[in-house]
This record gives structure tokens, C-alpha cells and sequence, in this order.
């Protein structure tokens, strides 16, 4: 694996390679982040993971501050992955003028997320064009768990980017149901516990909910009896509207961001 933080020397290396495949990631790697590595690699001819903490999309400093930082043991997940390369770049080479305050994303960024995270999807937006601009990818992953993400991604990259295809990819679950996110490094063992129990929850209870046999506003309240420390939303999408048509009898599903402790956590189930 040949890790590179230099721009120039990246466009050298990639500049005759037609068909190569990024992940971008924040660091953390963790099962989830593999998958989308194994199915780049069986699908490009070489594979681009980047590890850039791109603090643009943190909407608060501590938040940033304390994100976790495991580049040592990532390197060595990658390597064993046989990832071809790893591109470790400078703030300055990604942003050598500031970020782009005039990006155009679609407007599913009201939703969700959007609405207790102002500019977050603009900003995550922003880092991908860039690496798509150095990079030229044929194909770009992404993981569904963070669905509005991978959504508006892909609205702007069939939009600005025709020669790149956004590829989602399924959310991966460690064996109590919680979905995996580098985020996961920061939650307690109980915490941990917590978080199983508001999946089960929300799994559990998923076709009460669509059969409107239980209400979200139950279904918030258990959470908080749980033990979240704070909802920013508890809500049910038609995703056939949001994605490619899904099987019918899977159309909805929950989108669920909160707090455990000052760790904020998402999921869709
Ligand atoms: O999902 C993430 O880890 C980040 O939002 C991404 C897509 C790498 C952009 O910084």
C-alpha cells in the first residue's frame, strides 16, 4: 500500500488508471468502512481509501476535537486489506483557498440532520467534489447508514460529476444490532448497551410504527427512558422516494438521531 499525502504526487501515481474506486473516510476504520473496501475492490482495478478529518462538516469545535484518531492501527487494517493506496492529505492541499460557500446541494439538506446541523451537508458535499476533482474515481462508496449523506451526495455527483457513480452500501451491525460508526469508539460499555436497546426498540417495534398501532411519540419516550440524553428526531420516511424503488414491503424506514452522553448517534432501520 503506498500512502500518499502529497496532491501532485497522487495525480501522478493515478493519472493513467481508468478504473479506480475511493472510499473516502474520517479515519476510525471499523467493519463498516471494510465492506465498502471489499466491494471497491472487487469492483475498480485500484482502490483509494483517504483518511481526512474534514473539520468543515463539525459543527462544533469539541465535537471535532474529539473525534476519534487511530491512524497507526488504520494503517495497519488497510494494509491487511491490501487497499492499493492511502491518501493522507494536508488541509492546505485540500483546501488551499477555503471552502466553497456557494456549493449547490439538493434540498433533502432541510431534513433530518440538516435541520440541527446547519451547513454540515454542504460541507461534506464540498470535500467530496474536491476529491473527486483530484481523484477522477469511476466509482465512489459510501455506507447507508448515513443515508441522507449518501443521498445528497449522489444527487450532486450525477449532477456535477457524470463519469463518477455513487455506490451505497449496506449498514453493518455488530452482533447486538448497533450500527457501526467510528463514533462507536466513544461510547462507554454502557452506552454501548444503550444503543442496542434503542435498535431493538425501533426494530422490534418498526411495523407498529407503520401500522400506526404505536406512535413516534411513544417510541421517543421509551428512548429517553433508555437513556438518551437528548432526540434531535425520531421519524419515518418513504425511502422509495428518497432512493431507487425498494421492495415494496420495505419502503419505510425509522431515521433516528441522539445523544448518549455528549455522543450523537444516527441510524435508519
Ligand atoms: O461519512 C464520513 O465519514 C464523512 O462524512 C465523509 C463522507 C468521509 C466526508 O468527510
Amino acid at each position: 500500500m503506498k500512502i500518499i499525502s502529497n496532491k501532485s504526487k497522487l495525480i501522478k501515481f493515478t493519472h493513467y488508471e481508468k478504473n479506480i474506486g475511493l472510499v473516502p473516510t474520517m479515519g476510525a476504520i471499523h467493519q463498516g468502512h471494510i465492506s465498502l473496501i471489499e466491494k471497491c475492490i472487487s469492483q475498480c482495478e485500484k482502490t483509494i481509501v483517504s483518511i481526512f478529518i474534514n473539520k468543515p462538516q463539525f459543527n462544533k469545535k469539541s465535537d471535532f476535537q474529539k473525534y476519534p484518531r487511530l491512524l497507526k492501527k488504520d494503517i495497519s487494517i488497510l494494509k491487511k486489506f491490501k487497499v492499493d493506496y492511502l491518501y493522507l492529505p494536508s488541509v492546505n492541499q485540500i483546501y488551499p483557498n477555503g471552502s466553497n460557500k456557494n456549493i449547490k446541494i439538493s434540498s433533502f439538506r432541510k431534513k433530518l440532520c440538516g435541520k440541527f446541523r446547519p451547513g454540515h451537508f454542504e460541507a461534506v458535499v464540498d470535500v467530496i467534489d474536491r476529491f473527486i476533482k483530484i481523484i477522477k474515481p469511476k466509482n465512489i462508496y459510501f455506507g447507508e447508514k448515513d443515508m441522507q449523506q449518501l443521498k445528497i451526495i449522489e444527487h450532486f455527483v450525477n449532477k456535477n460529476h457524470s463519469k463518477t457513480k455513487v455506490i451505497g452500501c449496506k449498514t453493518i451491525r455488530d452482533k447486538n444490532g448497533v450500527a457501526l460508526s467510528s463514533r462507536n469508539f466513544l461510547l462507554s460499555i454502557k452506552e454501548n448497551q444503550i444503543a442496542s436497546k434503542i435498535y431493538k426498540l425501533i426494530y422490534d417495534n418498526k411495523q407498529n410504527l407503520i401500522k400506526k398501532k404505536l406512535s413516534l411519540v411513544s417510541v421517543k419516550r421509551k428512548i429517553f427512558m433508555l437513556g438518551a440524553r437528548k432526540i434531535d428526531y425520531v421519524t419515518m420516511l418513504d425511502i422509495n422516494k428518497l432512493t431507487k424503488p425498494y421492495k415494496r414491503n420495505n419502503k419505510y424506514k425509522i431515521f433516528v438521531a441522539y445523544y448518549l452522553g455528549s455522543t450523537r448517534l444516527i441510524d435508519n432501520i
